[in-house]
């Protein structure tokens, strides 16, 4: 047995504005039964998804770790961890070799091999390859193949999205989870986290973008013909329109974000006329009233500013033109009303708020999109354990009677 706590599956996301704690069993038939959930702020511990104070970042993964130990009645020991950083950095590459033997049949070991030829490009010293993917493979000029172990050959091409980051935040991330008594059993890069959750295969196919807006980060991917091709954060997040509302409405923060929660809307289609909003006042004075539909005035060209930050992005960087499957928008921001009218306006494609894997147990509280995280990662654990175990939780014994595709699929269920 590798961890104490191996029957259970826990995931931490470790956001700007809260960390995360899901503690997961796995039931008779290889499926997530949410047990324990714990939620700590993340104390100024994290800024735009960087960890900027240790101290406070173990501190939050103290008390939500321990929350959800309580509510689980488990301890647990080792973790899934969705990790974010102020500069990932995706390289899409290339590899190629020649296939020997006789038969030229592609064997496991030709994968391996085109894969650490893909690898093989500059990656300066302060960096470290967090994922590396498969997209598709060439088998003598044909192009697109998936799977192409069994087949007949003599060059195999293989095409692979990199994904860096500097080591400086892997290793803080590290060491909170040292600090924190915990051991990591994968660090997944959060923008893959929440793709798992969220993105169906036909829009996997088709292309589509995914836009994770939490706190103080948006996350960006870009999925086409089933693979990653294109990954970035942005440091905008729900705090901007936050900032704009405690601007314009002369009130602290703290109120500016109670209202926001409360009333916050980005567009005036969900927004009566003649609907007002109580606004606090500071020093003991009357409150304010105000015509609801002004926050949209307020709200929206932040909101219209985001999105054409990232569609310029995409423009820039050649991917606008593989997302014809539409958006797909989750975090914590995107509860607020509105969200995807805005972006399809700026867009000028189809975008939806994206629904979650409902887990069994306590998975209801963890369905909402400022948890699409937490969820991917309990998705990704459950692969990791199905992948080992037979269906009774057993470990498999025979890791050799697997057939050749079997394999394949293992080795790109543990890249993607
Ligand atoms: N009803 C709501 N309307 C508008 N914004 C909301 C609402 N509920 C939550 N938010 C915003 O969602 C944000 C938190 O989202 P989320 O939990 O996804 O962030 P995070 O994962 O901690 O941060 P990040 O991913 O940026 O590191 C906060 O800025 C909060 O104001
Ligand atoms: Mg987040």
């Amino acid at each position: 047995m590798r961890y104490k706590d191996e029957d259970l599956i826990t995931a931490i996301d470790i956001g700007s504005d809260k960390v995360v704690v899901a503690i997961s069993e796995i039931d008779d038939t290889g499926s997530i039964n949410v047990i324990g959930i714990g939620k700590s702020g993340s104390k100024n511990g994290i800024k735009q998804g960087v960890i900027v104070n240790i101290e406070s970042v173990v501190s939050a993964l103290t008390e939500a770790v321990e929350q959800a130990e309580i509510q689980a009645g488990r301890e647990i020991s080792s973790v899934y961890v969705g990790i974010s950083s102020a500069n990932i950095e995706t390289i899409n590459s290339k590899g190629i070799v020649a296939i020997s033997g006789v038969d030229k049949e592609i064997r496991e070991n030709d994968i391996n091999r085109v894969i650490e030829a893909g690898k093989a490009v500059a990656i300066p010293m302060d960096r470290e390859i967090l994922h590396i993917i498969p997209q598709a493979f060439t088998v003598d000029g044909q192009r697109g193949i998936k799977y192409p172990i069994g087949m007949v050959g003599t060059r195999l091409e293989c095409q692979i999205h990199i994904l860096t980051c500097a080591i400086s935040s892997i290793q803080n991330v590290m060491k909170s989870m040292d600090r924190a008594g915990l051991i990591v059993r994968n660090l997944v890069l959060q923008n893959l986290a929440a793709a798992k959750s969220l993105l169906t295969e036909d829009e996997k196919e088709l292309g589509v973008l995914l836009i994770d807006i939490g706190a103080e980060t948006a996350k960006v991917s870009v999925y086409h013909e089933q693979a990653p091709y294109y990954n970035a954060i942005f440091p905008l997040g729900g705090y901007l329109i936050t900032g704009d509302l405690s601007q314009a409405l002369k009130i602290s923060y703290a109120n500016a974000e109670k209202i926001k929660e409360a009333y916050g809307v980005a567009d005036f289609e969900y927004v009566e006329d003649d609907e007002t909003i109580q606004i606090p006042s500071i020093g003991g004075r009357e409150p304010k009233y105000l015509a609801r539909k002004n926050l949209v005035h307020i709200i929206r060209p932040r909101v219209e500013e985001i999105f054409s930050i990232i569609k310029n992005d995409l423009i820039e960087k050649g991917y606008f033109d593989k997302i014809s499957g539409g958006i797909v928008l989750t975090g914590g921001s995107t509860i607020m009303p509105g969200m995807a009218e805005v972006c399809q306006e700026v867009f000028d494609l189809q975008a939806r708020v994206g629904g979650l894997r409902r887990f069994a147990g306590l998975g209801d509280e963890i369905s909402g999109p400022e948890y699409s995280v937490i969820n991917g990662l309990l998705l990704w654990g459950i692969e990791d354990f199905n992948k080992n175990n037979d269906f009774l939780g057993k470990p498999k014994r025979e890791e050799s009677g697997k057939n050749v595709f079997q394999k394949i699929k293992d080795m790109f269920g543990e890249l993607f």
